[in-house]
């Protein structure tokens, strides 16, 4: 695939314009007539229980409609059903309004719906609950060696591989050991586009839903399941998310509440939440690590220790990828991972962009350079010497693994050769000068998906597949796919996704829609592009009549052959020919087990940062970063630097900004909106720059593509706190760096 037309180039959004003139609609956009509104109402207590509502005075407000709670939930919803969602962990979801007892400060009690959304606020707002409550445990600190290992966890949970070596009598002997543990709060998705769910009520009491997730599938098999509905009784559609970063890969409540009262009132409802209750649901755990490293004189690693204790809920087990990174990214004979959960009350964790990485390559990266330190070499120079060329996890192979040239690469670009290596030891003006540099790595997979194509007579060609956009690029690089293969324009080819009534694709998370769904897309026009060819071969005085599928290629809206491009069809010519309106395909992709089950498939990075401090007042400014990729082959430039400069950001932000603090005596997170809950704005941000290191696998999948959307922000927080160490000589080990942590 070195000639292409469209793979590879670094194209506009398709999605752009839409965006920037308000055509594109969200889920709680869709205006749909007779529609009314419901408003959540949260617990203000952690746990307990209900002993009172009164709606009364609230049912008796002109415009009111109903008030719904577990004491008038109809059985249709209480039934024993599972209330499973795809990417739900071991344990049982939270089943919104089904009994009086109180798990969560702000869970979802009732739903007030009346005829306008200020309406049903104000009616909540004056709804009369009475609580009984009891002791609850919200702080991780408590919970020190009363850890557990969790049994299954959600899909793709591994747990962390059993000792190899002898971890514990060459962490003794070591020249060198660092002994040190690694903390960071809870942490909330913060999507510009809060939760919503628009339910439709269509004559015969079908939904058309409108939800605000990263799943349509999922959304639609969660509230099949809960209300007993048929695939034909609710059409889940979602056309655009206005950004998940994991908070929409599991159905969240305002869902379920929407679905119930349109069903119950036999009404379009729609349910939004506010910004506050962003916070009442999925979060970044906060989570406890210890790392323990020990080298040998030449500063190879002699011993590895990594331990995570993180929160869940009392009702699941989330599970994330913590430690086991820390097995395979630096070659190292003898190691040692353990990770553990502790149940507080709390709502269930959630995936949050690369989830368990970010985190655990925080811990492990800062160790990695307190490390250095110990043993007198340069941060880099360092990695460089424990380059793992196997993965020692699984005891096989890397597909691909240019992690050496990110290194090296990034290194250049960054200048990092200037770097002096003693802290404290360079300044600009009044200002302290860190160099800090970090490592990446993340799955690269690729899930069951597929995908329809079908061809019109006048040579549009339309692409359909059940996924979702949550702002990554998937509408720009599937149009990219098809159109490469079909050797069409950009404009004839309409990819659309998000709607149920499609052919089935996974969630999108994991950085594997592009290899998923992208594979499906080249089988779905492959499979059409031989169809074509037999249709073309049927033309009267077909030139093609002889040729086999290898010895054609579709190339400027022309079906041709390879060694003679003056035999050709024009290929709307040949839908034109056949009689038909359109002629139709489809496919699934499934990963090729056998050849990947050799390998580890992963992408990697290589993070450079220089933050300057001012040395009397504390303030920090992240001035330069440089970010080196090595995820396979990149499908579209543009669209994968905004992706990781989006990552950059986060990065960013989890190192210095992002906290959500809980208050313990009340077990509730006190800053629960935009004003204490902060995140960076275009001032904190200054240069960044991103490398794509070349990187050729066709392991992975027939795209030869590993994802983009979470490698990029793994490391950054670690650069970053490197960083702050050599411009202060401040070793800090709990996230964010803020202010104080620095005078
Ligand atoms: Mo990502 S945390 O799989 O949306």
């Amino acid at each position: 695939m070195s000639n292409t037309n469209y793979i590879g180039k670094a194209l506009s959004r398709v999605d752009g314009p839409a965006k920037v003139t308000g055509a594109a609609k969200y889920a709680a956009e869709f205006n749909v007539p007779g529609l009314v509104y419901g408003y959540v109402v949260s617990s203000p207590v952690a746990k307990g229980k209900i002993t009172k509502i009164d709606a009364a005075e609230v049912l008796a407000l002109p415009g009111v409609l109903q008030v719904f709670s577990h004491e008038n939930v109809p059985m249709l919803a209480l039934l024993d059903r599972s209330y499973k969602d795809d990417v739900a962990p071991g344990g049982s979801p939270f089943r919104p309004l089904h009994d009086a007892e109180i798990k969560f400060s702000q869970q979802p009690v009732a739903l007030v719906v009346a005829d306008t959304f200020e309406l049903a606020r104000y009616a909540a707002s004056v709804l009369k609950i009475e609580y009984e409550t009891v002791a609850h445990e919200t702080d991780l600190e408590t919970k020190r060696g009363e850890g557990f290992e969790p049994g299954t966890g959600k899909t793709g949970f591994v747990p962390p591989p059993p000792p190899r070596g002898n971890p514990d009598k060459e962490f003794e002997n070591a020249v060198h050991r660092i002994d040190q543990e690694y903390v960071h709060g809870t942490q909330h998705h913060n999507p510009m586009e809060m939760f919503g769910t628009t339910a439709e009520y269509l004559d015969g009491g079908k939904l058309n839903v409108y939800d605000k997730t990263q799943g349509a599938l999922n959304s639609q098999r969660y509230i099949r399941q809960i209300f007993g509905l048929s695939k034909d009784d609710a059409r889940v559609i979602s056309k655009y998310t206005g950004g998940g970063f994991g908070s929409g890969l599991r159905p969240q409540y305002q869902l379920f509440m929407a679905v119930l009262a349109a069903l119950e009132l036999k009404k379009s409802v729609r349910v939004s939440l506010t910004r506050q209750q962003m916070f009442s649901f999925g979060h970044r755990p906060h989570t406890l690590q210890t790392v323990k490293l020990g080298t040998n004189a030449d500063g190879s690693l002699a011993a590895l220790h990594h331990h995570a204790l993180h929160e869940t809920s009392r009702f699941e087990d989330y599970t994330e990828n913590v430690v086991n990174w820390s097995g395979m990214l630096y070659q190292c004979d003898n190691v040692k991972l353990g990770y553990q959960l502790a149940k507080l009350d709390v709502y269930t964790p959630q995936d949050m962009r690369a989830p368990g990485a970010a985190t655990g390559l925080f811990a492990l990266e800062v160790a990695m350079d307190e490390m250095a330190y110990a043993a007198g070499l340069d941060p880099l120079e360092f990695r460089l010497r424990n380059y793992a060329d196997r993965d020692q996890n699984l005891d096989k192979p890397f597909s691909s693994k240019k992690l050496r040239e990110c290194y090296h690469e990034g290194a250049a670009k960054f200048g990092w050769e200037e770097r002096n290596p003693a802290p404290r030891s360079m300044r600009q003006g009044n200002m302290l000068v860190g160099y800090g540099m970090a490592t990446g790595v993340w799955d690269a997979s690729q899930q069951k998906a597929g995908a329809k194509v079908s061809l019109s007579a006048d040579g549009k060609l339309t692409v359909q597949s059940a996924t979702n956009e949550i702002g990554t690029g998937t509408y720009t690089i599937m149009t990219q796919v098809a159109a490469e293969y079909l050797g069409l324009p950009l404009e004839a080819v309409d990819f659309q996704l998000g709607d149920t009534d499609f052919p089935a694709a996974p969630v999108q998370g994991g950085s594997w829609t592009a290899a998923s769904v992208g594979t499906a897309v080249k089988n779905a026009c492959e499979a059409l592009g031989e169809k074509l060819l037999k249709l073309a071969q049927q033309m009267e005085g077909s030139p093609l009549k002889d040729a086999k599928f290898e010895d054609v290629e579709f190339v400027n809206g022309q079906l041709r052959l390879r060694l003679d491009p003056g035999q050709a069809v024009v290929v709307r010519d040949i839908v034109q020919a056949s009689g038909e309106t359109k002629v139709e395909a489809d496919a699934t992709a499934m990963p090729n087990l056998i050849k990947q089950k050799q390998y580890s498939l992963h992408a990697h990075n290589a993070v450079f940062v220089e933050v300057q401090i001012d040395e009397e007042l504390g303030t920090l400014h992240v001035t330069r970063v440089v970010n080196a990729v090595a995820a396979g082959r990149i499908m579209n430039p543009k669209t994968a630097r905004s992706q990781v400069l989006g990552s950059v950001v986060w990065g960013l932000s989890m190192a210095l900004m992002e906290e959500t603090v809980m208050d313990h005596q009340f077990g509730r997170y006190v800053n629960h909106n935009y004003a204490e809950y902060h995140i960076p704005v275009c001032a904190d941000i200054h240069d960044i720059d991103v490398l794509f290191v070349e990187e050729e696998d066709d392991i992975v999948n027939p795209l030869g593509v590993k994802g983009i959307g979470e490698v990029g922000m793994l490391g950054v927080a670690a650069a970053i706190t490197n960083a702050v160490y050599h411009a202060t000589g401040k070793r800090i080990r709990e996230l964010p760096i803020m202010i104080d942590k620095l005078l």
